[in-house]
Order: C-alpha cells, then structure tokens, then sequence
C-alpha cells in the first residue's frame, strides 16, 4: 500500500486507516483496490479495463468520469524526460487526476494550501484521486515504471497548468519501497 509523509514533520504513516484518514484531511481520496477476476500486471489494456470495470463504473458515477484508459511507462519509454519533466514542477489541473497504479510506482507530493506538502509513494492495488485545482507534482521511482487506469472528465483539461512557486525544489523525490523499514 502506499506510504505517506509529511516530511516538514519528519513523520511517515504506514497503516492503511493511518493513511487514508490524513490523505481525506487535505482532500485527497485514497482506496485499495483488487480485480473482480485475476489479471496479468502485464495483460492487454482491454483486459485490464474489463477486470477493474466495476470498480471503474462506480467511481465514473461518482466522479463524473467519462472516459478511461490504461498507461504504460518503461525506462525505455520514447521521450519520457520530457514526459517526466512536464509532471515534476508544481502544478494544477482543471480536471480531477485519477490513477489507479496496476504496477510500478511513484511519488505524488501533495501541497493544500497554507498546510505542509504531503508525499504519496503509490504502488499497485492504490487509487489515488487528486481534485482539480489541487497543488501537486510527480515523480517516478528510479525504475521509471509505472502502470496505471487513468480516469478523465475531460481529458482536454489535463494538461498541467504551472504555479512557478519553485516549491518542489525543496523536496526528493525519493521512494522508499516495501523493504523500507523506519529508523526509530
Ligand atoms: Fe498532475
């Protein structure tokens, strides 16, 4: 499951409740989710879709999500710096941004406004649902992999509108993993 922090607060919530009841505190949504039939990290996108489609169908009504799709980044992934390097300035959107991680992982820090930044490790089996107009930016891991169903309203209004606050440049980017074990 995914691992929150609050780095200005050198504090790291592991526990699932711990987790999710800190995330709802600024406004970010954080599920579990599993297949309804067993699925391949590595099965077709359609396949992929189809296995989640409950899951999706709810969350469509509840959100008003209209489309949904399935994306797949590797190392080798043509043009990722730049891909990446849209992502990883602060930034908003006009349109919630909802990933459901199939496999690999990443970072999301999270900053509410006049409260300290939030970083989210997400892994496979979390939702995460950020609402537009939220102050965030993102990073890969160092195995740059990340799969993940995205959901859109529009997916038009995704594209990143900058702060240009420079915020980000205050914090790593680092994962720590499931071996991560905290020193006390
Ligand atoms: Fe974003």
């Amino acid at each position: 499951m995914a691992i929150v922090r609050v780095p200005s607060e050198d504090r790291t919530l592991r526990g699932f409740d711990e987790a999710r009841q800190h995330l709802a505190g600024i406004d970010i949504e954080y599920e579990r989710w599993s297949a309804a039939r067993p699925v391949a990290a590595d099965a077709g996108a359609e396949e992929i879709l189809s296995a989640y489609r409950d899951d999706i169908e709810k969350l469509k009504s509840r959100g008003g999500y209209v489309t949904a799709d399935v994306i797949d980044v590797r190392p080798a992934t043509p043009g990722l710096d730049a891909m990446l390097a849209k992502f990883s300035r602060e930034h908003w959107h006009d349109e919630d941004e909802v990933r459901y991680i199939i496999a690999g992982s990443g970072v999301f820090h999270i900053h509410p406004r006049g409260g300290p930044v939030t970083a989210i490790e997400v892994e496979a089996g979390d939702l995460i649902r950020v609402p537009r107009g939220t102050w965030h930016w993102f990073d890969l891991c160092t195995d740059r992999r990340i799969r993940a169903i995205r959901l859109f309203q529009d997916p038009a209004g995704w594209a990143p509108n900058y702060t240009e606050s420079g915020v980000e440049r205050g914090f790593e980017p680092v994962c720590l993993g499931p071996s991560y074990v905290p020193a006390q």
